[in-house]
């Protein structure tokens, strides 16, 4: 897990604290990731996580990625929260390349809670060694292609049909930026 990188800042009368995740944290950020994934209409994850899943999770984050989270307030409610893992570890050609994921509490969007996080964790990552990052959004998901785009994040190309949710096929963007 990368070292305590704390941040304080208020955007829009919001004062944010962005911090390394703990796994203290897992509740919380299942308040924030399971609404988004019962959505349905954000995500290709598709299946709500437990309270031992995300613990799991977080204790087996790989001391080579980020896991940032977003408090809100004087209790430090978690709003949101972002993470960078290897792209691999099958190789080591592409130790520079991280995979990010963003997610914002639901009844938090666009009040600058995702900006917030991206500014704290590019630069942990850049302390980390990577040269770049990499995700896959869903092609109707215009909030996030907004919000990457709005990052430097550029569109690099469309896996057709590669997602299947409910059924129905989606295309995922795929996107890169240079650190
Ligand atoms: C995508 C997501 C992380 C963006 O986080 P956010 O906190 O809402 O984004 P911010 O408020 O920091 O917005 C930053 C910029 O992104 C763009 N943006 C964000 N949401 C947007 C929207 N709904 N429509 C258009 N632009 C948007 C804007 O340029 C915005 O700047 P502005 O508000 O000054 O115009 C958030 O909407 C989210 O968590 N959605 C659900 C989960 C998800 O889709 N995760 C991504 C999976 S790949």
């Amino acid at each position: 897990m990368v070292a305590a990188r704390d941040r304080a800042l208020h955007n829009v009368g919001m004062s944010l604290h962005i911090r390394a995740a703990c796994v203290e944290d897992a509740a919380a950020i299942l308040t924030v990731l399971n609404p988004i994934i019962e959505a349905r209409c954000h995500t290709v994850l598709d299946t709500p996580f437990t309270l031992a899943e995300e613990r799991a999770f977080i204790e087996a984050f790989p001391e080579c990625g980020v896991f940032h989270v977003a408090e809100r307030g004087a209790e430090g409610e978690i709003v949101g929260f972002q993470d960078v893992e290897p792209f691999a570890t099958y190789t080591h050609a592409f130790d520079h390349v991280g995979v990010i994921g963003t997610f914002v509490r639901l009844d938090c969007r666009r009040q600058g809670v995702g900006r917030a996080l991206f500014d704290a964790t590019f630069d942990a990552a850049r302390d980390m060694g990577y040269e770049k990052l990499f995700t896959f959004i869903r092609s109707d998901n215009d909030a996030a292609l907004s919000a990457y785009g709005s990052q430097g994040f550029r569109e690099i190309g469309v896996a057709s049909r590669h997602a299947k949710i409910d059924g129905v096929h989606i295309d995922e963007i795929m996107v890169e930026m240079f650190l």
